[in-house]
């Protein structure tokens, strides 16, 4: 009979928290302003320190970064396809739809998951007007490739950027990359609002246009240009984001040590395959992907997942399905042409992985996968 498990669960992320009275007393001067939200002293301190981060000129906060992407395609007023990967969490596929664009899919990189620019070029037709590559668990595209790209076909490119916060390449922040790149704050995220997303860019006008869209499309008082939505971040969100900020270096180096602790164990093992990690990407640490490669290893990424269940471990089968397999794409694309993607997506789970998890944690997971492999 299985040993009966005595720890709560471990789960695959765990958000980061500032300590109690930090937030408390960050929030306390809301009381004495009395302004909740419509860009107040929380979101343009935040903002402000964001944009010095981003190395950027220009960051607008949004309420979560779903609704930054959709606002920044339609700050970029295209038409047309949109040159994408299906190898992504269902928003970024969601948001191209919602703005009336049509995705085309691009298989991924088999190292990097990331899109693969050898195959941007066949994709691409008359109607293409921008691409919107992911930078999936971190591990940045080929920003030199898709820019190269983009700029040969008069194409805008916008990138996912929800995974890749505080990462750098090349030795330039992440942020500057593309026309513009979207964040997502999300709880889960390494660095978090709550809910929360940016767009960064280093164009003045679509900075202004997303600033109006998300914020109903007014530009002041009672003049209205755009038909715009609700997506302000509120002075709640922005005080936890200052507060995070703080301990992002320190999460960031207690996530590092996670990492490379189950690299340790798992690194160089026939039939596991981790991702590369770039000399020229400085690296967040925000995800631990690992793909078990069933013909090797005698048994699939299901069987480790449910092995790692019973002993209360709960990794995350991410990102299966890929976005054209989701019951409300599956019958306008074909997941058979983005093959690579597909088998990712098959057989690839993103393990625990949040600043505190302790490191005898990382030692039970490996040590039950190895188990399971041999
Ligand atoms: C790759 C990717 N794109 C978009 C989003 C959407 O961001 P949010 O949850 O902040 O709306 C997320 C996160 O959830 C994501 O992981």
């Amino acid at each position: 009979m299985d040993k009966e498990i005595t720890r709560e669960p471990i789960l695959v992320t765990r958000p980061s928290m500032p300590p109690k009275e930090e937030f408390i007393s960050e929030i306390d001067s809301i009381w004495k302003n009395a302004w909740l939200t419509n860009m107040g002293v929380k979101h343009n301190a935040l903002m402000e320190a964001l944009t010095e981060r981003f190395q950027v000129k220009y960051t607008a906060l949004f309420t979560n970064g779903h609704l930054a992407l959709e606002m920044a395609l339609q700050a970029m007023n295209l038409t047309g396809e949109v040159i994408t990967t299906p190898y992504t969490f269902v928003s970024t596929t969601h948001a191209i739809v919602r703005s009336g664009l049509t995705p085309v899919f691009c298989d991924i990189d088999p190292d990097t998951y990331t899109i693969d620019v050898e195959k941007i070029e066949k994709l691409i037709t008359p109607n293409t007007c921008a691409i919107v590559p992911v930078h999936v668990y971190g591990n940045i595209c080929d920003a030199d490739g898709i820019q190269k790209i983009a700029d040969q076909y008069g194409l805008k490119v916008l990138y996912d950027a929800a995974h890749a916060f505080n990462e750098t390449y090349n030795g330039i922040n992440v942020a500057a990359l593309g026309d513009a790149s979207m964040f997502s704050f999300h709880a889960t995220k390494v660095f978090n609002t709550i809910e929360g997303g940016a767009i960064a860019t280093n164009h003045k006008k679509l900075f202004d246009t997303v600033s109006k869209i998300k914020n109903f499309g007014i530009e002041y008082g009672e003049t209205v240009n755009e038909i715009g939505g609700n997506a302000k971040m509120n002075e709640f969100q922005a005080a936890m984001g200052i507060c995070n900020l703080k301990h992002l270096d320190e999460e960031i180096r207690k996530r590092e040590k996670v990492v490379q602790r189950y690299r340790e164990h798992l690194e160089n093992r026939p039939g596991i395959k981790l991702c590369p990690q770039p000399k020229n990407v400085k690296s967040n640490y925000a995800y631990f992907p690992v793909v078990f490669e069933a013909q090797t290893l005698g048994i699939d990424r299901n069987g480790i997942s449910g092995i790692l269940e019973k002993h209360g471990i709960y990794s995350r089968k991410y990102f299966y399905p890929i976005t054209t397999d989701f019951d409300c794409y599956k019958h306008l694309y074909d997941s058979s042409e983005t093959p690579i993607a597909k088998q990712i997506g098959n057989s690839i789970l993103t393990l625990p992985l949040y600043a505190d998890l302790p490191l005898e944690t990382v030692d039970e997971i490996c040590n039950i996968i190895v188990r399971a492999i041999k």
